[in-house]
Formats: C-alpha cells, sequence, structure tokens
C-alpha cells in the first residue's frame, strides 16, 4: 500500500470535505481528500434513471444559502426557478382534498388561526434562541426536555393545526418523528433557515434548482483538485497524536498534520480511532442520529397536473406521501414529481415488497393530482437508508436532550482531528449550504492553528 505525506487529510468528498479542501489548498496546505464512494457529492448524487435525469439526493437552493450561491456563481453553474404557478393542494384527515393558493393551508377559519399563532410564537422563539448557540440559551434545557409533539399538545388543543405545524418540522425536515426530537432541535432547525415562517414558505425554502443538477458542485471541487481526490478509498483507521496523523484508506495512508472528519456523525464509529477519541465523544456520538426518508420520483410524458392548473405543490400529515412538488428538469418536456415519505411511514412501507410500496406511494399522488399519476414513465425510490455510507436522510439531529447536553462540544477538535459537515452545521444545518460553510469554517480554523 502506498503512504503519501501531506499538511491535511480530508475524509469524505461531500460537499464539505471538498470545500474546506479547495479552501485549504488556496492558502497553501497540500491536501489529500479520502472517499470511501466510487465518485464524490455523498448525499448529493445525479443519476440517469431509465433515460430520466433524477437528483436522488439534495437539490433545492434558497435565498438565504448564501454560501452555497456564492459557490454556485464561483463555479459558473446556472439555476432555475422550480414551477409553482398555479394552486396547491391539501388533503384533510378527512381524506378532502382541497386547491389553495399561499402558505396556509385550506382549513377551519379557527384551525388556520391557530397555525398562525404558532408561527408567530414559534418565530419569536426562534429570534430568542438563535442559531450559533442554541444550547447557551438560559431555558435551553427545559426546551431540551419536551418533546416537539408533546410541546405542540401543550400549546393547543387545535389536532389539525398541531398536525400542520409538526409536519413542517417532523416529516418536512428532520424525518424522524416528532416524539423523538426536542423542542430545542426543532429551533434550531427552524433557525438555520432564518425563522419558522420560512419552512412554512414552500416557495422560499425550495426556491430553485441547479442547471444539471447539485452534484455539480462538488463534481466541479473535485475536478479542480485531481489527483489529490482518491475515490473507492473508505478509512478504515485514524490514528493520531499531538503531532499528527495518519488516516488508513484501503488503498492508500496519508500522514498528515491534521484530519478533517468530514462524514455524517452516524458514521464516525466506523472509523477505528488510535487511540479511541475521548469519553465524551464517545457518548455525544451515540445522540446524533439521521432520519430517514424515501424520495420518490415519478416521471410522467407530461406534466399533465399544469393543465389542470395545478403547481403540483401538495401537503398532508396524514397522506403517506406527506408533501409533493413538481420537479420538472430544466427544459424537459416531461413532467417529474417528487414526493416524500418519512420517518415511522417509511418503515411501515419497507415492510412490502417492492411493487405494493410502489403502488401505495402512487395511490397517495393520487389523492393530490388524480388518476393521471398512478401511471409514470419512470418511477424510483431514493433509498439512502441503505447506503452504507450514509444510512438515512436528510441529515443527522440529536435524541431528547442531546442538543442541549453537547451541542456546545460537537465541533471541538480532538487533538489534530477537525469535524466538518452539514449535520454539524449552524446556519444552512442540515443544507448543503451548511456543509459548504462548515468546510470554510474548518479550513480557516486549521490555517489558524497551523500559523500560530
Ligand atoms: P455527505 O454525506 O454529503 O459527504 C460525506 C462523504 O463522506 C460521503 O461522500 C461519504 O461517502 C464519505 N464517507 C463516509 N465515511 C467515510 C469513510 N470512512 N472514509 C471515506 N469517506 C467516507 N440539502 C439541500 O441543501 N437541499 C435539498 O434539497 C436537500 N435535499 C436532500 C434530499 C435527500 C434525499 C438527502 C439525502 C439530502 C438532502 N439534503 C438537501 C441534504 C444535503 O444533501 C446534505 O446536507 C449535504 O449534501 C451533506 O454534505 P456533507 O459533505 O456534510 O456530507
Amino acid at each position: 500500500m502506498s503512504a503519501i505525506e501531506r499538511d491535511v487529510v480530508i475524509i469524505g468528498a461531500g460537499a464539505s470535505g471538498l470545500t474546506a479542501a479547495t479552501k485549504l489548498r488556496a492558502a497553501g496546505l497540500s491536501v489529500a481528500v479520502l472517499e470511501a464512494r466510487d465518485r464524490v457529492g455523498g448525499r448529493l448524487w445525479t443519476n440517469h434513471i431509465d433515460g430520466a435525469m433524477l437528483e436522488l439526493g439534495g437539490q433545492w437552493v434558497s435565498p438565504d444559502q448564501t454560501a452555497l450561491l456564492a459557490t454556485l456563481e464561483e463555479l459558473g453553474l446556472d439555476t432555475y426557478s422550480r414551477y409553482r404557478e398555479g394552486d396547491s393542494v391539501y388533503v384533510s384527515a378527512e381524506g378532502v382534498r382541497t386547491r389553495f393558493t399561499g402558505d396556509i393551508f385550506p382549513v377551519a377559519e379557527s384551525t388556520a388561526a391557530e397555525m398562525e399563532r404558532l408561527i408567530t410564537l414559534l418565530d419569536e422563539l426562534v429570534e430568542e434562541v438563535g442559531v450559533t448557540e442554541p444550547w447557551a440559551h438560559a431555558r435551553a434545557k427545559e426546551y431540551d426536555r419536551i418533546s416537539w409533539s408533546a410541546w405542540l399538545a401543550e400549546q393547543t388543543d387545535d389536532v389539525e393545526a398541531r398536525d400542520n405545524i409538526a409536519l413542517f418540522i417532523a416529516a418536512a425536515m428532520l424525518t424522524k418523528p416528532s416524539h423523538s426530537f426536542s423542542l430545542l432541535q426543532a429551533l434550531l432547525m427552524a433557525a438555520s433557515a432564518g425563522s419558522f415562517t420560512h419552512l412554512v414558505e414552500a416557495d422560499f425554502i425550495l426556491d430553485k434548482r441547479v442547471v444539471g443538477g447539485l452534484q455539480q458542485v462538488p463534481i466541479k471541487l473535485a475536478e479542480a483538485l485531481g489527483d489529490d481526490v482518491h475515490l473507492s478509498s473508505p478509512v478504515r483507521r485514524l490514528e493520531w497524536s499531538d503531532t499528527g496523523v495518519s488516516a488508513e484508506a484501503d488503498s492508500v495512508t496519508v500522514n498528515a498534520r491534521y484530519a478533517i472528519v468530514a462524514v455524517p456523525p452516524n458514521l464516525y464509529s466506523r472509523i477505528d480511532f488510535q487511540p479511541p477519541l475521548p469519553r465524551l465523544s464517545h457518548q455525544m456520538h451515540q445522540h446524533m442520529s439521521l432520519g430517514l426518508v424515501i424520495k420518490v420520483h415519478a416521471v410522467y410524458e407530461t406534466p399533465f397536473w399544469r393543465e389542470d392548473g395545478l403547481s403540483a405543490t401538495a401537503f398532508s400529515p396524514y397522506e403517506l406521501v406527506h408533501e409533493a412538488y413538481d420537479n420538472t428538469n430544466h427544459e424537459d418536456p416531461r413532467g417529474t414529481l417528487v414526493g416524500f415519505v418519512s420517518d415511522e411511514r417509511a418503515d411501515e412501507v419497507f415492510k412490502l415488497s417492492a411493487e405494493e410500496r410502489r403502488e401505495r406511494i402512487l395511490t397517495s399522488l393520487s389523492h393530490y393530482y388524480g388518476e393521471q399519476a398512478l401511471s409514470p414513465v419512470v418511477y424510483y425510490e431514493s433509498d439512502w437508508g441503505s447506503e452504507e455510507w450514509t444510512r438515512g436522510a436528510y441529515a443527522a439531529s440529536f435524541d431528547l436532550g442531546g442538543l442541549s447536553r453537547y451541542g456546545a462540544m460537537q465541533s471541538t477538535p480532538v487533538g489534530p482531528i477537525f469535524w466538518s459537515t452539514s449535520d454539524l452545521a449552524a446556519e444552512g444545518y442540515q443544507h448543503v449550504d451548511g456543509a459548504i460553510r462548515k468546510g470554510a469554517d474548518t479550513a480557516e480554523a486549521i490555517i489558524a492553528r497551523h500559523q500560530a
């Protein structure tokens, strides 16, 4: 096995690791990026399935994601708006389908008023707690002790208002059941997007896509790094001391002054750290887990819903597919719908055969768009839970009580080992924007230490 010497070894060629590598090299440090998969991009992956170009992982860009927008600009990548003309659709607990415009679902006036009240209250709490150090807020422990669902139940007796507000964080963002994470974790999620209101505004949070797919960000970053990116090189062992590290991948060993572990936290324990990480790290890492969501892609000969005056934006906390959108590619004559099946519902349908699962999911889509939704020409489910080098989607969050207990330490380097991923970000947490921010910040921290 060959051994090479570098200033910094970066483990993981996702958006975060590649951003860090790019910044470090620009500052004159030598780097090697070791990537387990035979491709770069991690949770960003554009693939062709049965002749359709599909973004299997992350894809949307929102206006507050300024680090990602700056990277797109630097890399010369163009964006286009998600199709959003026409009515949205909501399906009630009774299965009644209603068309609507705007962001507040077509519910009883009293329920709509409750939703508005909760959104205002949550915006205030988000503002108070902030995005940088939610664990440092005076009431952090209190907010971290109560589950998102229990807190909502304390706020209102209106079950439909509760179910809808829960959806924006649970199924739609953290992709975990609303009883399994805290109010504080929910506030961090909203704060990372600027406000709770932003999560409610689909036109804001799911604003633009990149022509040709968002995976081009890591692809272009990796191209510029050239031979310093090593594919099919899972790091199995990381020896470390105060003076440096030695990262052993299957085909190469990199001896370096510093390491950046740029993988999601649920995968840290797959690396054999020698000596073992400190007790606190061992404990903390066990409280951070990925959510689970199936991203469903259904391609049709035409975007038939548009003729019916529908934007394809659809929501229901009561449907198997809790949200769905028009995901037609730039200048593509065919129409694509994307829908999401989250957490416990995903568990349920994964128990079925592939055929039964497809039928259940398409039936749910038909509740929003009618019978035509039942017959796509291409159908595909992104199943990130089965991906060895990810194991879930979209990203990691703490379990109840974990954020206030460990959050302050989650990014603290251990000797020469630094941590960088969207899962640890403040602004852009769980998103590509956060991956880029974290990569840039980590590179800066290493440069500062190197120069000290
Ligand atoms: P990421 O997981 O991408 O990269 C880590 C890399 O490390 C991977 O390439 C992995 O193979 C590698 N690795 C792991 N263990 C290793 C080892 N031992 N040795 C070497 N390499 C190792 N975001 C967004 O902004 N807009 C969106 O619309 C969406 N939507 C979305 C949908 C779906 C289905 C998913 C799964 C995710 C999203 N996201 C998203 C989230 C976004 O994709 C995600 O936050 C970032 O891409 C994460 O980038 P990182 O570099 O932090 O980790």
